[in-house]
């Protein structure tokens, strides 16, 4: 059978409303709170009721699918499931039910609804720390859960410490211990349950009791909360069999379309090429998502994130297309396709007022930058010619005159063969310590 994202989203939320759970608007990918740029996780916005400051009007048993921007891992984007923006399918009791209706209900939709054989299901729960003792009760109700589907529970609950299964969002605030579910996608019989890829993670559900302070101090909370979150593209890519979310309907469809933008054959791409292109990918879809939310590029905060991820597109662009076409206008076309495809289900980057607002500033930023980079390269294959020496000097003049990165015009230098002063890096950073001394004043 394939599932659609739509299909997947619709099975969720209609599960959860049976069990009582009142379906929610996402929030905006805009932070909720000061302490961070932006919505990580779906329960952030739901901070203060969690906390129980504030009852939420549509009760205690809620869900939603929450759209989250996590920028910590943005090395990692180019692999096969990691994505600067990604959806969480969550589920909260605000002080209503707790792990004995928790777990069984994770299990029902998954084996019921999504169809996973329960034998290829593996949990881990928490196993203490010296601060809070080990969970005694999710082990217990995961045993019976098991049994209750006439599989045998040995070897499939396994406790972990701290580090696995204790879920905060940030150093401080609210936090608490969690039982992780996973599923066994290798062949023949699972092996023991380890740190390993056939056993894929899909879904956490954190039991938030707790809430850390400033000084790090623990409390228990007063009401007794569950805060669960399962990550859309990943269950796609399991429930239809793939081993990369890229290989998922939506995000597939992206890369070929952002593939023909920059004319590149995307079938006949080795793992380098593979990687920028889903970069490329990745950044424009994100950065049209910050966009909508009403933010501009700029030097700090959220606006530095958006620039930054729309200067990596281009650059990863560059890496894929060179300057044989005008890369302003090769970003503007994948951009323009990437809102197309993305537009279908997100209405705030598709044809609407935040949409178009969102794709003029991506592809306004991604046309400077892109014309920078371009300046930037014909002013080095000219000094190349004259057979000048790439230097600090001539790097900070790259980029204190023109913008041109100093780490991607030693690059471009690199690249097309021109001899490199060994010290040009200390140099460099010797010239912008002396500039910064200077408007210090
Ligand atoms: N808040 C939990 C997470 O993000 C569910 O994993």
């Amino acid at each position: 059978m394939h599932w659609t994202i739509e299909h997947i989203e619709r099975v969720f939320l209609g599960y959860m409303e049976a069990n009582g759970h009142a379906v929610i608007e996402g929030h905006s990918v805009r932070s909720p709170t000061d302490d961070v740029l932006f919505t990580t996780a779906g329960m952030h916005p739901l901070t203060p009721y969690l906390h129980g400051d504030e009852e939420h009007a549509a009760g205690k048993r809620l869900s939603d699918v929450q759209r989250c921007v996590r920028t910590t891992d943005i090395d990692e984007v180019g692999d096969d499931t990691h994505l600067t923006v990604f959806e969480m399918l969550g589920n909260w009791s605000i002080g209503d039910y707790f792990k004995e209706t928790s777990i069984p209900q994770s299990f029902g939709l998954l084996t019921g609804e999504f169809g996973i054989d329960p034998h290829s299901l593996y949990v881990t729960v928490f196993a203490g720390d010296g601060d809070v003792p080990a969970d005694d009760e999710a082990p217990r109700i995961w045993e019976a859960t098991f049994h209750k589907a006439g599989v045998d529970p040995a070897g499939r609950i396994n406790p972990l410490g701290a580090d696995d299964n204790w879920w905060s969002n940030g150093p401080v605030g609210l936090c608490g211990p969690d039982t992780e579910i996973f599923v066994y996608v290798g062949d023949g019989p699972a092996p023991a349950f380890a740190d390993r890829p056939e056993f894929v993670e899909i879904w956490n559900n954190v039991f938030m009791t707790y809430f850390r302070s400033d000084d790090g101090e623990l409390r228990e909370l007063a009401q007794r909360n569950v805060d669960t979150g399962m990550g859309l593209e990943r269950l796609a890519m399991f429930l239809n069999e793939h081993t990369s979310v890229w290989e998922t309907d939506e995000l597939a469809l992206l890369l070929e379309r952002v593939g023909a933008a920059l004319e590149v054959d995307t079938v006949g791409l080795d793992g380098e090429g593979t990687r920028s292109l889903r970069i490329v990918t990745d950044h424009l879809r994100a950065a049209l998502v910050i966009a909508a939310a009403g933010i501009y590029p700029s030097a700090s905060q959220q606006g530095y994130v958006l620039r930054k991820l729309i200067r990596r597109a281009v650059r990863y662009a560059e890496l894929l297309r060179g300057h044989d076409r005008d890369l302003a206008a090769v970003t503007t076309d994948a951009s323009e396709r990437v809102a197309e495809v993305m537009g279908k289900r997100w209405p705030d980057v598709g044809p609407t007022e935040s949409g178009q607002r969102a794709r003029e500033v991506v592809e306004k930023e991604a046309s400077k930058f892109a014309r920078t980079l371009a300046k930037g390269v014909q002013h080095l294959a000219k000094d190349a010619e004259s057979g000048e020496t790439f230097t600090g000097e001539l790097a900070f003049t790259l980029a204190d005159t023109h913008g041109y990165p100093a780490e991607l015009s030693a690059e471009e230098a690199a690249r097309i063969g021109m001899p490199i002063a060994p010290d040009w890096e200390s140099r460099y950073d010797e010239l912008r310590e002396q500039q910064r001394a200077r408007s210090r004043g």
